[in-house]
């Protein structure tokens, strides 16, 4: 398959074929050799603990093709130990780090054709996936286990690109609960938001907010993205126990710090949202998503940013791209060259 650059400057945030995937199977409480397919396809057990109970988990990250045409990838470590993390959290075995390097270089060499070209603005995603095959009737976890990659090429996660959305609170659904799951990439979390994130979608919004589903009185995130603020020269983003810890907000964070910002990973009270001078959300998929607007309408607010992209969103997220892009170079280790 080969496209034309007009093409991949068109593509959206969705999924297109490639040549491969490569799997992986936990059976006998060990984990076999990473293969390699041509399928789409996966052959379950119907009875499957992935379809039935939830041991889904996912991952999310991406790979840049540079000007000097190198191949990049953003800090794929993170989201292995992210990915452990949650395999923790639902009791599924963790991926040794030799698999999901082995994993990830083999399917993207084998789909180099699919990496998008520099100055197209598109990248290629990679989807890390790891469930539970073993079949269970009651409520247990499984004793088998699939561990695969997927590929896509992508464009922008909102057909608009970097331009400012507006955002709905959600206060009639919790996402995650507070002692919950929602620190762990899960499908469940993902469920749980869909009526929510598509009503919002309907009403005109972007994105849904969800708020901690305790007292209702800080932000939590966005349903596909964690929520930060500027204000008096420091970027502030929620800490929670019920949000997912972004490597993208992490490494905001970082940029931020550098660049002279003050950082405060705190508790975020509503109220808070009437002193931000800008406001975003943020995550593999948009990088950033500068927000113009965020409606509360049950509280009758609604607060805004403007309709441009304030100045420290345009200045992070340039320079988080021409790391991941390779135009800067990469001083902080994120840069895997394949
Ligand atoms: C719920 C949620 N929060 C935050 C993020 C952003 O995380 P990351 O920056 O690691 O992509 C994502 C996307 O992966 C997400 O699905």
């Amino acid at each position: 398959m080969k496209m034309i650059p007009e093409e991949w400057s068109k593509l959206s945030f969705a999924y297109y074929p490639t040549n491969y995937n490569v799997r992986c199977y936990y059976r006998d409480g060990k984990w076999g050799n990473v293969e390699i397919s041509s399928s789409e396809n996966i052959i379950m057990h119907i009875s499957a603990t992935a379809l039935h109970y939830g041991q889904e988990i996912f991952e999310g990250l991406k790979a840049f093709r540079g000007q000097d045409g190198k191949i990049r990838i953003f800090r794929w470590q993170n989201n292995w130990e992210r990915m452990n993390f949650s395999a923790r959290g639902i009791l599924v075995p963790e991926v040794p780090k030799e698999i999901f390097e082995d994993s990830i270089t083999k399917v993207i060499t084998l789909n180099k054709e699919f990496i998008p070209p520099y100055g197209t603005g598109a990248s290629l995603y990679i989807r890390p996936l790891l469930i539970g095959t073993g079949a269970k009737l009651g409520v247990a976890p499984a004793d088998e286990f699939l561990f695969m990659i997927f590929v896509s090429p992508v464009g922008p996660y909102f057909p608009t690109g970097f331009k400012c959305v507006d955002v709905k609170i959600e206060r009639n659904v919790d996402r995650a609960a507070t002692l919950g799951t929602g620190q762990f990439k899960i499908g469940g979390n993902y469920a749980a938001s869909l009526v929510s994130g598509r009503q919002a979608y309907d009403e005109g919004f972007k994105m849904a907010l969800y708020l901690d589903a305790k007292e209702k009185k800080y932000i939590d995130e966005c349903g596909p993205a964690n929520f930060f603020g500027i204000k008096n020269n420091t970027y502030i983003t929620p800490d929670s126990s019920s949000i997912l810890q972004s490597i993208t907000n992490m490494s905001l964070r970082t940029l931020a710090k550098e660049a002279g910002l003050k950082v405060e990973q705190r508790k975020m009270p509503v109220e808070e949202l009437s002193e931000l001078e800008e406001a975003g959300a943020c995550g593999t998929a948009a990088v950033i998503t500068p927000i113009k607007s965020i409606h509360d309408k049950e509280q009758g607010k609604i607060y805004t940013y403007g309709n441009e992209p304030g100045e420290w969103s345009v200045k992070l997220y340039r320079k988080l791209q021409s790391i991941q892009f390779g135009d800067e170079s990469d001083k902080y280790g994120w840069i895997t060259e394949l």
